[in-house]
């Protein structure tokens, strides 16, 4: 497995390749990661893995300095995976024009307004960053598969959109979430959690199969499920940011008509944020 931290190296390294598939990655890398890496591995292509903590896509008071960095362990585990690439840029290569705070010279996808919707309500911004560090990874990779988590489902939803909108020849495979034994969705902000807040964490995917199953039993009050599962929640520690009902197709809010649906939230958990989905068809 090679490390690379140029794009010009990248590109170079590349030169030979005819099938490409790209998984992009922030790192602090764990099972739910490894299981696209394993999707990627199914296609029979050369396997570029990114592992990049992208700037700008962090907002001026979230977790980008504490975000956890463990480089090594990363590559251990995808060279145990059999990935061919591990490209790991710094900040500097991949925004030279980017000074650590001011974006005026730096040139950004602007995404559609869906991406102010339900995490980005909360985060500004956060998915023209996501949208940005990923069209560049494209451009640089020049993949033609990139594997993204469900886990992400708005996010996974922007990049399908980035891709049909800019006509880029990529095709976009998706990984279900792989969960802890509790039911609890990997994510490499599980490691600020107490073994406790471990424990508690489990309830949010709980809380969204119990909504999923009442509408599978024909409710169709969504706002009435979900200010019940809001209560639920309260008590034992969780801050909604919000509950949501929406077409798995547009994301937008579900209608009695959408058939087939998902059931997103965001809450956190002290100083952490965690977010999960389910989807099902009726
Ligand atoms: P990161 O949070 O590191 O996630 C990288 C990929 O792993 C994403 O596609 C995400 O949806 C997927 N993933 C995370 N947890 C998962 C789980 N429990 N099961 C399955 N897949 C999971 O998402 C990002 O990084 C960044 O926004 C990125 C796309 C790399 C752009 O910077």
């Amino acid at each position: 497995m090679q490390i690379i931290e140029t794009v010009a190296a990248l590109r170079s390294a590349l030169k030979h390749q005819s099938h490409i598939t790209l998984v992009p990655t922030m790192g602090n890398l764990h099972a739910g990661h490894l299981h696209l890496v394993a999707l990627a591995k199914q296609q029979a292509s050369c396997v570029v893995v990114s592992i990049f903590v992208n700037p700008l896509q962090f907002g001026a008071n979230e977790d980008l300095a504490n975000y956890p960095r463990s480089l090594e362990a990363d590559c251990e585990k995808l060279d145990a995976a059999g990935v061919d690439i591990v490209f790991a840029p710094s900040v500097i290569e991949m925004y030279p024009q980017f000074d650590g705070q001011h974006l005026n010279q730096t040139m950004t996808v602007t995404a559609p307004a869906i991406a102010n919707e339900l995490c980005g309500a909360s985060r500004p911004g956060h998915f023209s960053g996501v949208a940005t560090v990923v069209a560049k990874l494209f451009n640089i990779v020049m993949p033609q598969l990139a594997v993204f988590g469900k886990k992400d489902f708005q996010q996974l939803h922007i990049i399908r959109a980035l891709v049909q909108q800019f006509n880029l020849p990529i095709t976009i495979v998706a990984g279900d979430t792989i969960r802890e034994h509790n039911g609890l969705a990997m994510s490499s902000r599980n490691s600020f959690l107490s073994a406790d807040q471990k424990n508690t964490a489990a309830q949010l995917q709980q809380e969204l199969n119990a909504i999923k199953l009442q509408i599978q039993h024909g409710s169709t009050d969504f706002n009435a499920l979900i200010l019940a599962a809001t209560e639920r929640l309260q008590p034992s520690g969780w801050l909604v940011d919000y509950i949501s009902v929406r077409s798995a197709l547009s994301l937008a809010p579900a209608t009695t008509q959408d058939q087939s649906l998902v059931i997103l939230a965001a809450a956190k958990l002290g100083n952490t944020r965690l977010i999960d989905n389910v989807d099902l068809l009726r």
